[in-house]
């Protein structure tokens, strides 16, 4: 990850320097202070006469360069910060973001935050962080000055080691963010589900425990459902349990006996390659099916982030492993499974497996942890991509609290969330004529009988389900989100977790 300190202030000699300037109450640029009266008297008032010559005015998403001017700096860029008034961790965050391409082309930069108290300095330097993503592990023949240089970022504060602790937790959750964006990325040959599950081991250096169950234990646990979506595929299945005990003291004090508070409980879909199966998808963005893991992708994540960050939570999290092939061996429309519940389904379309793979790993989780609540994330259906575009993921929970705080946590970390209905009408679509339901309920409502599938098998817990299928890839760069995988999930239920349930 980019490397990012904070110093005293203090007028670089080379690289970039960035100055975030703010609007003032009545309009205009903020009269020069600090690193930017400094700049402008060191180059003989360039500084000052080219943002009145470009126009600058300090506005939100404004900004100008000033190249070359002077000593041995590459440049000077003014990024628009907008009123103090309406100075927040979000917009700091939005400058930071903003920032970074522009000295993406620069090994060295300072950017000038005198003005900014630590928690602001933060969110911008988390702005920048997230921003500076690339997943280049493939690429070999780039040219050397097509590729981005930022190795270090200073960040001039007032109060430089306030801003370093700020930034500590921070940078933990944005490690997180790195592991599932990798994740995520990752072409389906090289992450199949026993790869994907010997990543999860990185997270034992944190303090993270990493159980890894085959299919051999899976068969003995009866996961029926699972085992039915695997077993078209050479790759075999993995489930893993990663439990943080932040709470209890530490994952090292493992007192037998231990009645520790109930756990909080994630769980993501796996699903390294979705082919459809039997229903096989068409050939068209197939391709993008390599991410149908973003949802196991970001609980590992989320568990970086809290483990990183020494979070005060028990925490497990669980993710289903499986791909999803179309061969001789592969499950049929029309086969009937036992699930690790024990109910049956009815599998009446086998590109229909996210829920598959869910229902045993939910079951499994409430059984064994009696977690205070189970979220779930999951690229389940196309249908949430039609209702909600890519702006917002599908929010579905039998929980009003648990519900509000997960809508509420979306705004500081722009992972927006948009509540959908459950109900008795919509589980009457997946019902079956010869089993206990069948996995698909059809088109009509089509994430929400998804939802009350999944539904079927948390037990009465606590639970809400995160329906990512729109908000795991994006196709542009916004904000601190470049093209590509998002991690979405990552930020906001580490923000659920500080927010609500650490001692
Ligand atoms: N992984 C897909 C959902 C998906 C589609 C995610 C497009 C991202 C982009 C899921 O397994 C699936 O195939 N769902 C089907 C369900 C249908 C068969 C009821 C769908 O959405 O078409
Ligand atoms: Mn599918
Ligand atoms: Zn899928």
């Amino acid at each position: 990850m980019l490397d990012i300190a904070f110093i005293k202030p203090g007028l670089p000699r080379t690289g970039a320097l960035v100055l975030p300037v703010g609007e003032a109450e009545g309009g205009g640029a903020e009269p020069p202070e600090g690193l930017r009266r400094a700049a402008n008297e060191a180059t003989g008032g360039a500084v000052e006469r080219a943002l009145q010559a470009a126009g600058f005015k300090g506005r939100k998403g404004q900004s100008a360069t000033i190249w070359a001017p002077g000593a041995e700096l590459t440049k000077i860029v003014a990024i628009g910060l907008g009123k103090a008034s309406e100075l927040s961790p979000e917009a700091a965050e939005a400058a930071g973001a903003a920032l970074l391409p522009a000295i993406s082309t620069e090994r060295e930069a300072t950017v000038s935050a005198e003005h900014l108290p630590p928690a602001l300095a933060a969110a911008l330097a988390m702005g920048a962080a997230l921003r500076a993503y690339r997943f280049d592990r493939y690429r070999t023949k780039e040219k050397e000055e097509d590729k981005p240089k930022l190795e270090r970022l200073a960040i001039a504060a007032a109060d430089p080691a306030g801003a370093k602790a700020a930034w500590a937790p921070q940078r933990a959750v944005a490690e997180g963010v790195y592991l599932a964006r990798d994740l995520v990325s990752e072409p389906p040959n090289v992450l199949n589900p026993a790869e994907m599950a010997e990543r999860c081991k990185a997270l034992e250096p944190l303090g993270v425990e990493v159980e890894i169950l085959g299919p051999k234990e899976m068969r003995k646990l009866g996961f029926g459902a699972l085992l039915g979506v695997a077993q078209g595929s050479q790759n075999e299945p993995r489930m893993v349990v990663m439990h943080w005990r932040g709470a209890s003291g530490g994952a090292k004090s493992k007192k037998s006996g231990n009645s520790a508070a109930k756990p909080l409980a994630f769980i993501g879909k796996g699903v390294t390659f979705d082919t459809g199966g039997i229903s096989i998808k068409p050939a068209g963005g197939m391709e993008d099916m390599k991410w149908d893991m973003a949802g196991a992708g970001t609980v590992v994540g989320l568990m970086a982030a809290l483990a990183g960050r020494k979070a005060k939570a028990d925490v497990v999290g669980l993710v289903g492993l499986v791909e999803n092939m179309p061969s001789g061996t592969a499950q049929r429309p029309g086969d009937v499974v036992k699930s690790y519940s024990g109910q049956t389904i009815e599998v009446i379309n086998t590109d229909a497996e996210g829920r598959l793979v869910l229902a045993d790993v939910m079951w499994y989780c409430q059984d064994r942890f009696d977690p205070k609540f189970m979220i779930d994330l999951a690229t389940l259906t196309g249908a949430i991509i039609i209702s909600l575009g890519h702006e917002h993921a599908g929010l579905f929970s039998n929980d009003e609290e648990l519900a509000q705080r997960i809508l509420a946590a979306g705004k500081p970390t722009g992972e927006m969330c948009w509540r959908m209905p459950l109900g008795e009408a919509y589980d009457k679509q997946i019902k079956s004529d010869i089993a206990d339901m069948k996995n698909v309920g059809g088109r009509p409502g089509g994430s929400i009988t998804a939802a009350q599938f999944i539904q079927r098998f948390v037990n009465g817990k606590p639970w809400a389900h995160l329906d990512i299928a729109g908000t795991a890839w994006a196709t542009k760069d916004q904000g601190s989100v470049p093209k590509g995988a998002t991690a979405f999930g990552v930020r906001l239920l580490d923000r659920l977790v500080a927010d609500h349930y650490e001692a």
